[in-house]
């Protein structure tokens, strides 16, 4: 079986998460930035993570989905701001399994990341008033993902290949 673990980031979040799935994979495995995978040919499954941005998933991980995974084993992972929990994660996942309709998505995975100081700098000097909300929990993130939630990653990766 060969597995491929691919991941968009900007701060480094996703891809602590994407190295703790890749690291508990058992078989042939690879793992690559989003941008450096053309498709899904020759993989068994895909495991996809991403960073939430702007209440959604980044465009271009949305058009990935939608274009590369049909007919496909994928398992959905992504990080974000809020705790675990928060409403809104709900709308983010759906809109990543929507995006990846053609495809059998076999988990998906959630959990908090740190925003990064620079981030939280231009968020707080955001017009729109959700933004700035946002920048204003940025302290509450620190440290995220801690050990539990690289655990939580590690266990979702033994759970979704055992569905194979
Ligand atoms: C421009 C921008 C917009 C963001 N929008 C959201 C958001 O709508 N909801 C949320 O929970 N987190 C949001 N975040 C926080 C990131 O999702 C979070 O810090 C994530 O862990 C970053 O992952 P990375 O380090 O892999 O880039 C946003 C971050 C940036 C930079």
């Amino acid at each position: 079986m060969k597995t491929l673990v691919t991941y968009m980031t900007q701060t480094g979040n996703t891809k602590k998460i994407a190295e703790a799935i890749y690291d508990e994979l058992e078989g042939e495995k690879e793992i690559k930035p989003i941008a450096e995978v053309s498709d899904l040919e020759g993989y068994d499954l895909a495991f996809i993570g991403f960073p939430v941005m702007q209440f959604d998933i980044p465009p271009k991980v949305k058009t990935f989905l939608s274009e590369k995974t049909a007919g496909k084993n994928i398992a959905i992972f992504m990080t974000h701001a809020v705790p675990e929990g928060f409403e809104a994660i709900h709308s983010w996942t759906g809109s990543a399994e929507q995006a990846a309709a053609g495809a059998n998505v076999l988990g998906k995975f959630d959990c908090q990341g740190e925003l990064a100081q620079p981030v939280i700098d231009m968020l707080l000097q955001a017009d729109d008033p959700e933004m700035k909300k946002f920048g204003e929990m940025g302290p509450a993130t620190k440290g995220q993902p801690d050990e539990s939630r690289v655990q939580k990653a590690k266990e979702f990766a033994k759970e979704v290949q055992s569905k194979l």
